[in-house]
This record gives structure tokens, C-alpha cells and sequence, in this order.
């Protein structure tokens, strides 16, 4: 089967390729000569994630998965949300993001938030959704140099170190985008089969 996955980030694709049934040949919006920024216009992680895999499926007739994730804190009640990328304004930027997360929870005892993951997959004839979910809190200050955007501050439930302080080997036991991907991967090894 081929199948595209909505994105232009070759990092993403090679990892998410080495997870694939061999049978599957795996395209990026590169690969199939699609160099738009499709709009994510929507106010829900899974309304972007549709956008994007429905976009494909029309304009190209490949079947298509896509991706969209949100930190939503319970305090802001779920904000960040579906604007995580750009919480702190144009042009995106992961430190202001941070920091401004940080200044909107000053003094809040309520510090619980999860990160989602929604993965859209669009075929001719079906649509499905796979849902990743991993809860924490964010602390007070930043900590660990790894990952990217909200990591240093996302203490993931029952651990004492932030997302940023895992190898990335560690994050991808437990993160909401591995377990949106495996889901998505046991659907796929499934109607593979058949
Ligand atoms: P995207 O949908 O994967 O592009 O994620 C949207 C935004 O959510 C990113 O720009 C980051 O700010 C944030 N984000 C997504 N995944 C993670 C993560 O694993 N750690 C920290 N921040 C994340």
C-alpha cells in the first residue's frame, strides 16, 4: 500500500517509516510534489489533523495519515490547546512560548496538564482516529536541555524528572505521540494482514 503522511519533516517520516509494516510505502507531502502549507484553520487538534489528511486524499487520491498536538493545561482551561505552536504570537517560538505558559501559572497551586496527540487517517473509504494522551504537571522552572517546545516544563505523571531530562529512547516509552503512533501502526499491521 501507499500511503502519504501529511508532513515535510524527513525526521518524523524516517521514524515513523521504521515502524511500518514493510508492506507499506511510506511518502511525505515532498514526495508526492505537494509544497503547500495546508491551513490548519480548525479550533480542535482532530479538526487540523482531518484538514490535513482529507487534503491529500482529494487533491492527490492517495491514502493519507496526519498529525496534530496540543499541551492543554487544566488551570487555562485547556490552553494551550490546539494554539500550542504559536501561544506567545508570531513568528513561533518555543522559549516565549514557555515563558509565557509559565507567567500565566504564576502562583497557581493547579499546575496539572496532558499533552495529545490526534492522528487523523483518511482512505477512500474510511476515516479514523487514533488518540494519544500523557498527563503531568508543569513545574516551576525549566529544566533538561532535551527535546523541544514545552519539554523542560512537562513533568510526566509519576516521574521526577521533566520530558527535556529523558533520552529521547525514555520519552518515546510513554509520550502522546508514541502512543497515537502505535495505534496507528496496530490498525495498519491489521488491515495489512487481510
Ligand atoms: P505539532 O502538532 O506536532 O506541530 O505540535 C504543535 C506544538 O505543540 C509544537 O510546536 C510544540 O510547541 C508542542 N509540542 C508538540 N509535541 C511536543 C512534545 O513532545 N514536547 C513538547 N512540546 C510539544
Amino acid at each position: 500500500m501507499e500511503l502519504v503522511f501529511a508532513t515535510h519533516n524527513e525526521h518524523k517520516l524516517a521514524e515513523i517509516r521504521s515502524l511500518l509494516p514493510k508492506t507499506i510505502r511510506l511518502k511525505s507531502l515532498d514526495d508526492i510534489g505537494c509544497t503547500a502549507e495546508i491551513p490548519e484553520t480548525s479550533e480542535t487538534l482532530e479538526g487540523n489533523a482531518l484538514l490535513k489528511a482529507k487534503y491529500v486524499l482529494d487533491q492527490y487520491g492517495l491514502p493519507c495519515f496526519a498529525d496534530d498536538t496540543g499541551l492543554e493545561v487544566a488551570a487555562l482551561n485547556g490552553a494551550p490547546g490546539v494554539y500550542s505552536a504559536r501561544y506567545a504570537g508570531e513568528p513561533k517560538n518555543e522559549a516565549r512560548n514557555v515563558e509565557k505558559l509559565l507567567s500565566q501559572l504564576h502562583g497557581q497551586k493547579d499546575r496539572r496538564a496532558q499533552f495529545t496527540t490526534i492522528i487523523a487517517l483518511c482512505m477512500k473509504n474510511e476515516t479514523q482516529i487514533f488518540k494519544g494522551v500523557i498527563e503531568g504537571v508543569i513545574t516551576k522552572i525549566p529544566k533538561g536541555m532535551n527535546g523541544f517546545g514545552y519539554d523542560p516544563v512537562f513533568q510526566p505523571e509519576g516521574m521526577d524528572k521533566t520530558f527535556a531530562e529523558l533520552t529521547l529512547k525514555e520519552k518515546n516509552q510513554l509520550s502522546h505521540r508514541a502512543r497515537a503512533f502505535s495505534k496507528l501502526i496496530n490498525y495498519l499491521e491489521e488491515i495489512e494482514k487481510e
